[in-house]
């Protein structure tokens, strides 16, 4: 297991700065989710832990071996982590046994110790015996499973994964997702997982990373990200919710005259609010406003609102259709004051 920490990292490409000022601490045996849009710098950052790329600023270190400064980089085989791509990067030509024992090869292990340590990695992926299939006869899943054993049977002390379940269905991506978890609890390997898929992180990381535009946005469990969001681009990022204005007192918040309890920062005056669609509902009393759509969603309808003299609106998940047009009240169980 490896401590992996990024000190004020930056990194720039002909001058533009693609990552600034990242100060990261992954602890051993961690597993750590880097969220954030498409372009705002999660493959650089990974390509920076692993050694593709050499920091513009700052120092990355593995325990207390500084790895990479500006000046002095150790190669990528010399930092001992495992990488699974989105796209599986296996060798067409290969079985899948010699896929997964292309690492140990390489690193010339003996060949009688090669054999079990692949059936072992298959056993862990849930593949047990298909060590002589041919790559292209296997699923996408199976053969992200098969990358995903390459990089386990390297006995890395640290796993980046960039996207792994990007090409998958939704059903295989729910299963990778429990694969992946119980990987993590199997082997305690220091995992830094790469999306920007705002479920994905929430479902598999102990913690959160949101970056955006290159900065570090918060870093958090997924129930303070989701919860308490440290500004509005990650209240907007993840999950459902609307942010609309209010005014907040010592009390709570009110939005639209209608008064109610709110988490967040003490600060009195005009403030943002965060309200998830679980923590309203229709009621005599609340926020008056117009229903303007609905979607049905499985067991509920996720109602589309305007606040009545704002232009501001609001989701809702209700258990009943409403007719759009109709005049209802919302009252708030639950708000979070968005800092900044
Ligand atoms: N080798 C490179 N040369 C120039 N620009 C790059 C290079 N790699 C990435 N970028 C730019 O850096 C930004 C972040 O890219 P990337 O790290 O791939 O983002 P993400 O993985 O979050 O989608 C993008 O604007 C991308 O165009
Ligand atoms: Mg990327």
């Amino acid at each position: 297991m490896t401590d992996i920490k990024l000190q004020s990292i930056a990194k720039n490409f002909g001058g533009a700065p693609v990552l600034s000022d990242i100060d990261l601490d992954f602890a051993a045996g961690s597993f750590t989710a880097l969220l954030g849009p498409s372009g705002c710098g999660k493959t650089t950052l990974l390509r920076l832990i692993a050694g593709f790329e050499t920091p513009s600023a700052g120092e990355i270190l593995f325990g207390t071996r500084t790895v990479a400064t500006p000046e002095h980089q150790d190669a990528p085989e010399d930092r001992g982590v495992g990488i699974v791509f989105q796209s599986y990067a296996l060798w067409p030509h290969m079985d899948v046994a010699q896929n997964i024992a292309y690492p140990l090869r390489a690193r010339r292990i003996e060949s009688s110790l090669i054999a079990p340590r692949v059936a072992a990695a298959l056993r862990t992926v849930d593949l047990a015996g298909f060590e002589s299939r041919r790559v292209d006869e296997l699923s996408g899943g199976q053969r992200q499973r098969v990358a995903l054993a390459r990089c386990l049977v390297a006995e890395t002390q640290a796993i980046l994964f960039d996207e792994p379940l990007a090409n998958l269905d939704v059903h295989l991506r729910a299963s990778m997702i429990e694969a992946f978890r119980a990987i993590h609890q199997r082997t305690g390997a220091t995992i830094i997982y790469v999306t920007h898929d705002q479920a994905e992180a929430l479902a598999l990381a102990d913690r959160i990373a949101v970056l955006d535009g290159g900065r570090l946005q918060q870093l958090g469990t997924p129930q303070q990200i989701y919860g308490s969001p440290a500004n509005a681009m990650v209240a907007g990022f993840v999950g459902r919710g609307s942010i609309v204005s209010a005014t907040v007192d010592g009390q709570g918040a009110s939005v639209a005259g209608h008064h109610f309890a709110a988490r967040g920062t003490a600060q009195t005056g005009p403030a943002k609010l965060l309200l998830r669609p679980e923590s309203l509902h229709l009621a005599d009393a609340g926020i008056a406003a117009t229903v303007d759509g609905l979607s049905y969603k499985g067991p509920v309808y996720e109602l589309h609102l305007t606040i009545t003299g704002s232009r501001e609106r609001l989701v809702l998940d209700s258990p009943e259709p409403v007719a759009v047009g109709a005049k209802v009240h919302v009252a708030v169980t639950d708000a979070w004051i968005v800092p900044g």
